[in-house]
Formats: structure tokens, C-alpha cells, sequence
């Protein structure tokens, strides 16, 4: 994409080429190798929410649950369902009873196919899409609604100016450019804990970008989820460049942490 010409590449075609040009993937499976394979031993039922292709998802499960009996997806966008459905039928097994729902978290009225609630729900880059009360509504539907009394759920977030030396990169764009930083993992584990929700185990990841093999997705990611939207898009490539280009590379770090209902 050169920054001067229109770009018609979609939001999730935009997630997917980032994705494959930094190492995320290679760390999301080290992290996974970290987590005791007996931690989720009991697990079948799984929601998945905000699944993207759903990559990342497919990986963990086939890792860490071997006894899943029953997946279930609620995402938003058609294109990365379609990516999603194309992925459950080519990794995980068709004995799975796997629905899919394309809407959003907030307008997810539960699963119409099954009443039996899960054993884990997976939220993996997710709650940046939901405003606070929502995510506050969210998190009471997730307990309430949706697991079993000793459910759990994993949430993957970046992290940014808490617990790293690396500022989240997308974040550090929009600082500069004064537009709405998003949540990020201390905030989201302060909110369950405020709620008296445990954070039960947590996994730190960091990986790397080549600033000159991605500073277009990048710079795409930035303007499709600038708030307000930016009326001159060139500013992105200007500051990623002011921000990033001595060092060539850009790293970024986060968290995957367990969360349980103490009360
Ligand atoms: C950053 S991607 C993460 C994909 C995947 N979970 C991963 O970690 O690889 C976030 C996904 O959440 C979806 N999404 C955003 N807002 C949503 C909402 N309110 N309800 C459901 N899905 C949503 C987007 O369409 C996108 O596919």
C-alpha cells in the first residue's frame, strides 16, 4: 500500500497481513506450552469470543483441550467468520459440535443450539472493542449467563504503560496524534478484580515487528481504529517513523491470564 493511493484492503485482510509479518504466532505457542495441560483438563464446552480467523483459538484448543466436545464463536465481522469457519473444518475435528453467530458480544443473546453452559471462554484481543460498561455487562454475562459455576476464561491483551518497558505501539501512534487510547491488560484484570473475579494464572508475551516490512499494515490498523477518524492519513506513516524509525524494529508485549469466579 503506498500511503498516497486509496486502499480498499478490508479490516480483517488488514489483522490477517500484520499477523503474518510479526512473530505473534510463534509466541502465542510458546505461551501455550507454558500453561499445565491439566489446568484445563476437565474443559468441553468453549465460547469463543471476537475470534478474528481464529488462528490463535484453533491452536490453544488443540493444545490444551483435548476433551472439546463443543465450540461455539460469536464474531462480528462476516469476513473473518467465513476465515474462521474455513479454519475449525481444516484443524479441529468434525466431531465437534461447533456453532457460529455473526453479531456482536453485546447483542449475543447466549447460544440458541445448546442450553448446557461452557467450561471455558476464550477472549483473545478482544475487549479493546468494548466500551467499559459494556465490558463491565460483559464480564457479569460471562459468570452469570454463559460458564458453568467453576468456568473460566482466558483473556489475551497488550499491554501498555503498565508492567513493560514497550508501550503498545498502536497506542504510542495515537498519544501523538491525540485520538482515544483503547483498554489494555491492567485495566481489564484491575475491573475483574474490582468485581471480585480471581485472576487465577498470567503469561507474559513480547513479539517483533520489521518496521519496513509492516509499516503498512500497520499504519492501516492505526487509521481504521482512530477515534476521531484522521482527515490526513499521512500523519500515521510521519509519526511511525518519527516513533520507530531509528530502531527498524517495533516490539510489543502482552499478557494471557485466567480468570475465575472466586465468589
Ligand atoms: C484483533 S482481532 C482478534 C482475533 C483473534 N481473537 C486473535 O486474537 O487472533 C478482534 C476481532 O474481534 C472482532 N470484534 C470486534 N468487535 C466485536 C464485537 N463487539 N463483537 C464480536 N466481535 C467483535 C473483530 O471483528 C475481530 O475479528
Amino acid at each position: 500500500m503506498d500511503e498516497s493511493k486509496s486502499d480498499v484492503t478490508s479490516n480483517c485482510q488488514t489483522f490477517v497481513n500484520l499477523r503474518a509479518q510479526g512473530t505473534a504466532y510463534e509466541e502465542y505457542k510458546k505461551l501455550y506450552d507454558e500453561i499445565d495441560e491439566d489446568y484445563l483438563k476437565n474443559v468441553k464446552r468453549v465460547i469463543v469470543f471476537g475470534s478474528g480467523p481464529g488462528l490463535s483459538e484453533i491452536t490453544f484448543l488443540k493444545k490444551l483441550v483435548k476433551n472439546l466436545t463443543s465450540l461455539t464463536v460469536v464474531e462480528k465481522d462476516e469476513e473473518c467468520l467465513e476465515l474462521l469457519k474455513m479454519n475449525v473444518k481444516n484443524y479441529l475435528s468434525d466431531e465437534i459440535n461447533f456453532s457460529h453467530y455473526l453479531t456482536t458480544a453485546q447483542n449475543w443473546q447466549g447460544s440458541s443450539e445448546n442450553d448446557d453452559k461452557a467450561d471455558l471462554i476464550l477472549i483473545f484481543h478482544f475487549l479493546y472493542f468494548l466500551e467499559e460498561t459494556d465490558r463491565k455487562t460483559f464480564y457479569r454475562n460471562c459468570f452469570m449467563n454463559w460458564l458453568k459455576q467453576n468456568g473460566k476464561m482466558f483473556i489475551k491483551l497488550h499491554k501498555d504503560m503498565h508492567d513493560t518497558d514497550n508501550s503498545y505501539f498502536l497506542y504510542n501512534i495515537y498519544r501523538k496524534t491525540g485520538r482515544k487510547l483503547y483498554v489494555e491488560s491492567h485495566t481489564v484484570k484491575k475491573e475483574l478484580e474490582e468485581k471480585g473475579y480471581m485472576i487465577e494464572k498470567t503469561y507474559h508475551y513480547k513479539c517483533f515487528y520489521d518496521l519496513n516490512a509492516s509499516i503498512n499494515s500497520i499504519a492501516k490498523l492505526a487509521i481504521i481504529h482512530a477515534d476521531p477518524p484522521y482527515e490526513d492519513d499521512t500523519i500515521v506513516w510521519r509519526t511511525l517513523r518519527k516513533l520507530y524509525g531509528g530502531q527498524g524494529k517495533i516490539c510489543t508485549t502482552g499478557e494471557l491470564f485466567s480468570v475465575t469466579n472466586k465468589c
